[in-house]
């Protein structure tokens, strides 16, 4: 069985306790408290145990896992946020158990470490289908670079193709502005995903868009999980092993992302538009910056359609189903760390403008959003996660959330989760900027909102 890797951070929620990084502010009732769970058993309990100025092992799990490096500035200015007291790093189901439980003893706060965001759902390491190769897949890429119009025509017709292609088709698009040099060129990448073989997905294209030209030499017949490495930009040749180590194959950059859900196909002029600013005349828009080279922006357009259709609303969290046409993932990243990220604020701004701009042609009442992309710009939960039981307000945590970020990633979904939540976890231990809160109704309306 393979054990989960979790890494549970500490930080204390107690406010009379200051948060420095020395051992000396973890409570001895918290050491207290594991040892006496692990039966005195040093030799399981100390290797689990990272200290910062204490074990050099903290400073390489904090950064290790980490896909932008945004999160590891742990500045003044970046959202008082403050470094985990310590790192705990159990090894079994009852490990993460007791850890929780002392936590919760010495009223500290856990922050648990993910896997990190993730397409491709490899961070869920144990299922056996992920090493066992399934049916030959194809990935197919068809560059089109400098063709402004024809892109925008592709990508036009684009709009109307992929959310009814076959299930077994995932036709998904790229605009990407490279960065790195002082003239960027946008490019649309057609990145296609087809459980098949080759000619059926030639044949296939041949009918629903042939505009792409898609020949037989454009695909390249693989195993799934190859297809899994490929898109996460692994260098040919290495196994899927690779994944285990939870080491993403190129330094992480830094990068602020949004996401959309289209219902409706957008625009040719708007698409121009999009076009445009992605290019290097754009940069103008965010030229407040002292860097010489251009931030790195990507535009990724993922067909829903198919199964997303059968699935109803209400099945899972995740809203989004039946009628959103396409997803869109905006991305704006940059790899120069200059003095104090002073660019930083300009790049994100540049793609908060695009996004304002978006508003007419995505998703209403409310604008919808992905749990996956998370998005702070969207709302945070207020205070340290204590709340008063019993009180339901319009200004409660439970309506704050619902109103800013809750009803855009989960819709009707997030009434749901806040009442699974007061059931499960009533104090609010799980406390996070974005996590849910519970709901306490009025005594009086519990019968009538239930
Ligand atoms: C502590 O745990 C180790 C490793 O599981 C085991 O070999 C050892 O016997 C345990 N010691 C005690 C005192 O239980
Ligand atoms: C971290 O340091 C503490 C105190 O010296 C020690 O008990 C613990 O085993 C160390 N942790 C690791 C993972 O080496
Ligand atoms: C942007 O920077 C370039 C190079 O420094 C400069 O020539 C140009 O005038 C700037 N544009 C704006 C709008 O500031
Ligand atoms: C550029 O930065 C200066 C000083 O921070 C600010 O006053 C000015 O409005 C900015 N210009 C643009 C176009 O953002």
């Amino acid at each position: 069985m393979l054990l989960p890797i979790l890494i549970i951070s500490l930080s204390l929620f107690q406010p009379s306790v200051s948060a420095d990084y020395h051992s000396s502010s973890i409570p001895e009732n918290f050491i207290r408290c594991l040892s006496h769970e692990f039966r005195s058993n040093a030799s399981i309990l100390n290797p689990l145990l990272h200290f910062p100025g204490i074990n050099s092992s903290y400073e390489s799990i904090w950064s290790s896992g980490i896909e932008n490096l945004r999160f590891l500035e742990i500045s003044s200015s970046n959202r008082k946020k403050k470094k985990p007291l310590a790192i705990i790093t159990p090894e079994s189901y009852s490990q993460v158990q007791t850890t929780v439980k002392c936590c919760r003893n010495s009223g500290l706060r856990i922050i648990i470490r993910s896997g990190g965001h993730d397409f491709e759902g490899s961070s869920h390491a144990s299922s056996s289908s992920m090493f066992s190769p399934p049916s030959v897949m194809v990935d197919l890429r068809k560059h089109l670079r400098s063709l402004e119009h024809g892109a925008i025509d592709l990508i036009h017709k684009w709009q109307e193709v992929a959310h009814k292609a076959h299930e077994d088709l995932l036709l998904s698009v790229v605009l990407s502005s490279a960065g790195g040099s002082t003239v960027a060129q946008t490019t649309a990448t057609f990145r296609s995903l087809f459980l098949g073989r080759s000619d059926d997905l030639v044949k296939m294209m041949e009918e629903i868009f042939p505009e792409i030209g898609l020949r037989k030499q454009d695909c390249e017949e693989m195993s799934w999980i190859e297809s899994v490495m490929r898109f996460s930009l692994y260098p040919k040749g290495v196994t899927s092993d690779a994944l285990k180590n939870r080491v993403a194959p190129f330094p992480p950059p830094y990068f602020k992302g949004k996401v959309d859900l289209v219902y409706k196909p957008i625009p040719y002029e708007t698409l121009d538009e999009l076009w445009k600013r992605c290019s290097s005349k754009d940069y103008d828009r965010i030229n407040n910056t002292t860097t010489t080279t251009p931030p790195i922006i990507q535009i990724d357009f993922y067909p829903y359609g198919g199964k997303m259709n059968e699935i109803s609303k209400s099945e899972t969290p995740f809203p989004h189903r039946k009628g959103v046409l396409y997803e869109i993932l905006y991305i704006v990243a940059w790899l120069d760390q200059d003095e104090n990220n002073a660019n930083a604020e300009s790049y994100m701004n540049w793609l908060r403008g695009l996004y304002d701009f978006m508003t007419p042609f995505v998703s209403k009442g409310p604008r919808g959003a992905i749990v996956n992309a998370r998005d702070f710009d969207l709302g945070t939960n207020d205070g340290d996660g204590h709340i008063a039981c019993g009180s339901w307000t319009t200004t409660s945590p439970y309506s704050k959330a619902y109103r800013t970020w809750g009803s855009r990633y989960f819709g009707d979904n997030f009434r749901r989760l806040a009442t699974v939540k007061r059931e499960v976890d009533p104090e609010n231990f799980f406390f996070s900027e974005q996590s849910i809160p519970p709901l306490f109704l009025h005594p009086q309306m519990r019968e009538m909102e239930l």
